[in-house]
């Protein structure tokens, strides 16, 4: 019987996080190649994996890497499965189980995530053959004035993400729940705060109501942040009190621990709210650990000066890296 916690605290090794490197295929495709002028495609999107996973000192500063099932499928340009290039290096491997989001009918504005069918049978395929020791399903949620979100589009997508940690405990492996707050819109931060609270508040309801055991679950968290349209840019001295003041309003103490996501922010924003976030989580001490689980905020800069092209791979590598290294320094406030 796998320890989850144990699991959990390696996930929050001191100044190490996670590298959310799970884009479905379709997603790296549009939102990561095609972008940068970087030809589409599965080849290029194990070079796209090969640039990120293979970079040499990674694992000074990840403690685990969410991967996407193709991936799992690929090695590096050395011959190296991605799963196992991760384990030599002493990075744990987790991988995103979610099928992506579809239209709530209840709603037309608002999504709910799919992938409950056969949960089960690809979770044991997961851990059985690639020893992935996470996993991570996401929600996302619109805010749009008072309107948005629903009610029902917060119940039905806790309910999923509860009944999928159920299933991904059941298997072996920690899930990570993340109800991503969208950055879209012209909300105030103050109105993501509540969003935030709200949802946490009805997710940790779900996950009691399923029998989730919460010392083996993380959650990803957005930041409390004005809407891109907003107009506005948050402080970091806001950004860390809402987000806290979200967080410690609806998330029990008893909860193994909580990564951010970037969300769209341009990278120094990330660390710069992720410093805050820490120090004052020192301060006014959060009971849980905290760690980053950033995709956009690492990769952005690295496919910008990579383009897809060999001659390029150093000079992309660096720039990652040292992304790596002010968020892993940003942990200590
Ligand atoms: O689901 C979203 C990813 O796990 C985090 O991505 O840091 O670009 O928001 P992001």
């Amino acid at each position: 019987m796998v320890d989850l916690s144990e699991e959990v605290q390696k996930i929050f090794a001191p100044g190490k996080g996670l590298l959310a490197a799970d884009e479905s295929d379709n997603s790296a495709d549009t939102k990561r190649l095609a972008p940068y002028g970087i030809e589409i495609g599965p080849e290029m999107r194990q070079k796209f994996r090969d640039m990120l996973l293979a970079a040499p000192g990674i694992e000074e500063y990840l403690s685990g890497v969410i991967l996407y099932s193709e991936t799992l499928e690929q090695s590096a340009n050395d011959g190296t499965p991605f799963a196992e290039l991760l384990r030599k290096k002493g990075i744990i491997p987790g991988i995103k189980v979610d099928e992506g989001l579809e239209p709530f009918p209840d709603s037309e504005k608002e999504t709910i995530t799919k992938g409950l069918i056969g949960l089960p049978e690809r979770l044991n395929g997961f851990y059985t053959k690639y020893h992935t020791s996470f996993t991570k399903w996401r929600a996302a949620i619109t805010i749009e004035g008072d309107q948005l979100p629903t009610a029902q589009a917060l119940v039905e997508n806790a309910k999923r993400l509860a009944m999928y940690a159920f299933e991904a405990q059941n298997a072996g492996m920690v899930p990570i729940v993340e109800p991503e707050v969208l950055l879209d819109g012209n909300h105030s931060r103050l109105r993501a705060r509540e969003v935030i609270t709200k949802m946490m508040h009805v997710l940790v309801g779900a996950l009691e109501d399923h029998s989730v055991d919460l010392s083996g679950v993380i959650i990803k968290s957005s930041m409390a942040l004005s809407g891109k349209e907003s107009g506005r840019t948050d402080t970091p001295e806001e950004v860390a009190e809402d987000t806290l003041g979200a967080l410690q309003e609806a998330v029990p103490k008893t909860i193994g621990g909580i990564v951010f996501l970037s969300g769209g922010q341009i990278p120094d924003q990330a660390i710069d709210n992720l410093r805050a976030i820490c120090k004052v989580a020192r301060t006014k001490p959060a009971p849980w650990p905290l760690t980053f689980s950033y995709a956009r905020a690492f990769q952005e800069e690295a496919l910008a000066i990579w383009k897809g092209l060999p001659e390029n791979l150093p000079a992309a590598r660096e720039a990652m890296l040292a992304r790596l290294k002010s968020a892993s320094e940003a942990l200590s406030g």
